[in-house]
């Protein structure tokens, strides 16, 4: 199966095939994400509260995107792959948004960046797609801008606020973004502003008109230690539970000395592994 590129997912949602996105940010879930048959991954700055434990994305940075991407785009070699550009990476000099942008591409090795914002960043998209480099564009609920927003808040819920969404995303589309997504808005306005693009929308809290869906990660197998339900989010797996419950077991077992056994341990004629991780 050939990746998923931009070209292809413009068919893809002409056919009415869905798009599918989950959030990665290490090499071994990318592994599991592309064996999986997941179309796009996504280094978003959720990284910051699932991965760092902060309690919004605002701290991450480009070094953590890039620290995390290169992990990523080692372990899904053919998996397309956007990366989130941090809080305040693209609203002060276009030069200086594209010196973000050329650290998590090179270094990074993303093949896209995705920015929060409507109609007022579209000049920055303009810029970045100039440059050669896909925009993922994301509008409704913008966690970087939670504070200005006043909470995690559902958008769209009114006909002002969806021709302001719907706004947003025509000018997002002429700015040059091969895609837009849709957090947290209300599935009718998510649905509408589908039909009215050419690009695909990828939802999140979107409900089913969208052309994809992405989820974090972290959500999907519950990959926590106490998971907060959200309305928007099917888990599919406890992993969480899984992992607390072996390290418990372990722990019990190295206190009781059951582990290691006589078959973890060598002798003279045994020999360990080529390569001990991975
Ligand atoms: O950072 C992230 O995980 C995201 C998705 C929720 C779209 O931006
Ligand atoms: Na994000």
């Amino acid at each position: 199966k050939t990746p998923l590129n931009i070209v292809k997912m413009k068919k893809m949602k002409k056919e009415g095939d869905p798009i599918t996105m989950v959030t990665a940010y290490d090499y071994p879930t990318a592994q599991l994400a592309e064996e999986a048959g997941v179309e796009m991954l996504l280094i978003g700055d959720s990284l910051g509260n699932v991965v760092l434990g902060y309690d919004s994305t605002i701290p991450v940075t480009v070094d953590d995107i890039v620290y995390h991407s290169r992990a990523v785009a080692r372990g899904a070699q053919s998996t397309f792959i956007v990366a989130d550009l941090p809080f305040m990476t693209y609203h002060g000099s276009i030069d200086e948004t594209l010196r973000s942008v050329k650290r998590i591409m090179q270094e990074g090795h993303a093949h896209a960046v995705k920015l929060e914002g409507g109609a007022e960043i579209a000049d920055t998209v303009a810029a970045i797609t100039r440059a050669g480099v896909p925009v993922l564009a994301h509008i409704g609920l913008t966690p970087q801008s939670v504070h200005q927003i006043g909470g995690y808040r559902v958008q769209g819920k009114d006909e002002q606020d969806a021709q302001r969404l719907l706004n947003d995303a025509k000018a997002l589309e002429a700015a040059g973004a091969f895609g837009v997504v849709l957090e947290l808005v209300t599935e009718d306005t998510a649905a509408m502003i589908t039909g009215q693009l050419s690009i695909p929308t990828i939802g999140i809290g979107a409900g089913r008109g969208c052309d994809g869906q992405v989820l974090v990660f972290h959500d999907v197998v519950k990959y926590t230690s106490a998971y907060r339900e959200k309305r928007f989010v099917k888990t599919y797996a406890d992993i969480g539970a899984t992992i607390r419950t072996a390290l418990e077991e372990y722990v019990n077992e190295v206190k009781t000395r059951a582990f290691p056994a006589e078959q973890h341990a060598f002798n003279p004629d045994q020999e360990a592994l080529d390569s001990l991780y991975g």
